[in-house]
């Protein structure tokens, strides 16, 4: 099917929300780059959503659902069918606390920092290891997000999601199998609510970890430049930035993507990069670090997506 012709069969569709057309993922991805989706869609609510998945289905239009666009390449022909975004769910609700814990169930649109904030701001803690990890709940879900050791599977209890048939079911967090930056949630399940469990602390003691960990990553890595955060999986034991870096690669450019000098694991979008460069600057790196060190990386990051000029 061509874009066009899965344009012509969605305007048929009832939907409430936003419905763009080509739209580029270069504007919804923090490293700027990625081609145009069929079709980007923003439902209002949750039975705008069950309605198009319905439509989408019956009419074999493939679903990607988004997140913050924090941790994807998406390539330079853009994104087949319909891509998702859940910019409307983004709500935070207390479910109430008992001396040890408080209980919140939050969209999975809700920004991942925007939560991290409240929860500091409530005294809540298990969040405060997440601090500067960009993108949205939903995301942070599905690629079990962390750093310093936390992860987001350690406050999960369930997940509202819509499955394949349209239907919405609670998962509780024992029944997903979480590793490490990865989840056996499918990737056309679509999040819509998480429960997450805190910890009650001091707010100052949870404010002080947080500040912490904030100060060391804006030390450490170059979290205000266009990047998807690391690029290759740590190794067992191991850290891919240290094996880069030693491999020589910083400041290594294809294109207008580059090394960064501060994190080897980053790669920056320094203007108008492609994929194409981006991939290839992968290979490079990763061809590096084998001869170098007879160690394979593997990418962390998610590439998605077609080839320029498939469509
Ligand atoms: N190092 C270098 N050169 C570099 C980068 C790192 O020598 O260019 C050295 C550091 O000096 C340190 C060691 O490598 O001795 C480890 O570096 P760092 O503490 O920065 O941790 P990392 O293993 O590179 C991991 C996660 C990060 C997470 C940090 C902090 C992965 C792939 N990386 O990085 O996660 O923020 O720990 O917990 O798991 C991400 O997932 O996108 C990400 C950035």
């Amino acid at each position: 099917m061509t874009g066009q012709q899965i344009r012509d069969i969605v305007t048929d569709c009832v939907f409430e929300g936003d419905m763009k057309f080509r739209e580029p993922m270069s504007r919804h991805t923090s490293l700027k780059i990625g081609g145009p989706s069929d079709i980007f869609a923003i439902p209002e609510n949750v039975a705008s959503l069950g309605r198009l998945r319905d439509y989408l289905q019956k009419n074999d239009i493939a679903v990607f659902p988004l997140g913050g666009g924090t941790n994807i390449l998406v390539k330079d022909g853009g994104i087949d069918g319909a891509v998702i975004c859940f910019r409307s769910f983004r709500t935070i609700e207390s479910l109430g606390q008992d001396d040890e814990y408080a209980y919140l169930s939050v969209g999975t649109g809700t920004v991942l920092q925007r939560l991290v904030m409240y929860s500091m701001e409530q005294g809540y803690a298990g969040l405060e290891g997440l601090a500067g990890i960009p993108g949205t709940v939903g995301g942070a879900i599905c690629g079990n997000a962390g750093s310093f050791g936390y992860e987001i599977k350690d406050v999960l209890v369930s997940v509202d999601l819509m499955g394949a048939e349209g239907q919405i079911q609670k998962v509780c967090a024992e029944d997903i199998r979480f590793g490490y930056r990865k989840s056996d949630i499918l990737p056309t399940d679509m999040l819509i609510r998480a429960e997450i469990k805190l910890g009650r602390d001091k707010r100052a003691d949870v404010s002080a970890r947080f500040e912490n960990f904030l100060r060391v990553k804006r030390e450490k890595q170059p979290i205000w430049e266009s990047s998807a955060g690391c690029v290759f999986k740590n190794p067992e034991g191991l850290s891919a930035g240290k094996l880069i870096d030693e491999a020589g690669c910083k400041g290594m450019r294809i294109g207008d993507v580059v090394v960064s000098t501060i994190h080897a694991n980053f790669f920056i979008n320094t203007g108008k990069a492609c994929a194409v460069d981006f991939i290839r600057l992968m290979h490079e790196v990763a061809g590096r670090v084998r001869n170098a060190f007879g160690i394979t990386l593997e990418p962390e990051i998610k590439i998605v997506g077609r080839e320029n000029g498939n469509r």
